[in-house]
């Protein structure tokens, strides 16, 4: 008896938990579009800026990361993977003043966002998003 109420307030905390992450996705998001923006202007500018902004974004797709995971959504577990890795790589880069390889980090960040919108993002009729 013990065990099943353990068990049963395992599974309400989870739901809890998933339900907190929910809330806090679009911010994630929002972060990660507020930091491409000058990420992009600070590589543009050979700037060791871009690390600080593709940090953050390395930072908000950590979260994205673990979300997906705790919900067993195997392709945005993977696209939030590579965006994680590919914004810690700017960082990285743009630290040691290598932008050619920044740059090109960029560019498979950046070509993270699509598919994992099109395949779990919606417009709702607000013109707001939301997830699917
Ligand atoms: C692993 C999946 C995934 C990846 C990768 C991803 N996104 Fe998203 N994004 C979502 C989902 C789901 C939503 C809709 C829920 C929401 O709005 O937060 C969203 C919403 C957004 C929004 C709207 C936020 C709001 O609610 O106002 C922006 C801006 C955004 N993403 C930017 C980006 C950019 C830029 C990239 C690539 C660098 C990216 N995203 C990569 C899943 C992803």
């Amino acid at each position: 008896m013990k065990m099943r109420i353990g068990l049963l307030l395992a599974v309400l905390s989870m739901g809890a938990l998933l339900g907190q992450d929910e809330a806090q996705f679009p911010g994630w998001m929002k972060t990660v579009g507020g930091n491409m923006g000058a990420t992009k202007k600070a590589l543009e500018a050979k700037s060791a800026d871009a690390a600080v902004s593709a940090q953050k974004v390395a930072d908000a797709f950590d979260k994205v990361h673990g979300f997906y995971k705790a919900k067993s959504v195997a392709d945005a577990e993977q696209g939030a993977a590579t965006a994680k890795a590919a914004a810690a790589d700017i960082a990285k880069f743009a630290q040691a003043g290598d932008f050619d390889k920044a740059s090109a980090a960029f560019g498979t960040l950046g070509g993270t966002c699509k598919g994992c919108h099109e395949a779990h993002r919606e417009k709702a009729a607000d013109g707001s998003y939301k997830m699917k």
